[in-house]
């Protein structure tokens, strides 16, 4: 595997693959690599040639108040991992070539309106700085896939909307969330968790899968769903952010006795770790 750490290398490398006639898939992650990620590298691996992986700690998508500082980087590790699985590329660019140092000056792709609900708006700014660093890496890269983690659902949602909005000719795929034995999403801030909240994080899946069969089994009453549900997570111990059954082709609220298709998405924190998590499945 080779890791490029400037634009004009791994430009020369891309087109070389290309000239060969070899399609190209990037899996952009923020490091810390878990069975998740390797699960994005494995798909990109099925509808690609060649894998290229990029790591770098966004600060763009991060808010003042939150774990930009503390966000796990295990660079060693994370190369021994995608070498292992036979990644073809590891792109690990700094602060300075990807901003050039000027974060509050650099050009923004904003995805307005999407961007402003569920986590949106709790993290003001986040899938603006989401858009905007997919956005840079499609324009280093111009991958024929990319590949990310249905876990995010909401950031999935946003870079389909950004590539169709901007006539970007890339594929956007996205893999099924890794979860632990006991259902817990896999997620780089899982780490963050003491024993004693790694107990109780399996009950945002549980509370998820609970809404689903409800609603699979005819219970139409999405806000009385929702409010047990919230109440749920805060007897468990977490302080719930937002719980609510959304439309899949919009992520507008979801009128039961009509939407076929729809996912059920939380977010909740625990302690100072804040979780997310979602169940897509449609109707019959
Ligand atoms: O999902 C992530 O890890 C990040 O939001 C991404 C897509 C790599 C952009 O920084």
């Amino acid at each position: 595997m080779i890791t490029a750490k400037n634009i004009t290398e791994a430009r020369s490398l891309i087109k070389r693959w290309k000239s060969a006639g070899d399609r190209i898939a990037l899996v952009p992650t923020m490091g810390n690599l878990h069975e998740g990620h390797l699960s994005l590298c494995e798909k990109a691996g099925i509808v690609a040639d060649r894998v290229v992986v990029s790591i770098y700690v966004n600060p763009l998508q991060f808010g003042a108040n939150e774990d930009l500082d503390r966000y796990p980087r295990t660079l060693k590790d994370d190369q021994k991992k995608l070498t292992e699985i036979g990644a073809d590329m590891l792109f690990t660019p700094d602060n300075q070539l990807m901003y050039r140092d000027a974060l509050e000056k650099t050009t923004q792709v904003s995805v307005p309106g999407v961007s402003d609900i569920l986590c949106g708006q709790s993290r003001p700014g986040h899938f603006t700085g989401v858009a905007t660093v997919v956005a840079k890496l499609f324009n280093i890269f111009q991958p024929d896939v990319a590949v990310f983690g249905e876990k995010d659902y909401q950031q999935l949602f946003i870079i389909k909307r950004m590539v169709k909005d901007l006539f970007m000719p890339i594929q956007i795929e996205g893999v099924a969330t890794k979860r632990e034995a006991d259902g817990l999403a896999m997620s780089s801030r899982n780490g963050f968790l003491s024993e004693e909240q790694r107990k109780i994080a399996p009950t945002l899946y549980q509370v998820l899968s609970f809404m689903r069969e409800r609603i699979v089994s005819g219970d139409a009453q999405a806000s009385r769903l929702e409010v047990d549900g919230m109440r749920t997570l805060s007897e468990a111990g977490f302080q719930p952010e937002y719980l609510t059954i959304r439309r899949s082709q919009d992520l507008a609220a979801a009128d039961l006795a009509e939407d076929k298709s729809l996912v059920i998405l939380a977010a909740a924190k625990l302690g100072d770790t804040r979780l997310i998590d979602n169940v897509s499945f449609t109707l019959q």
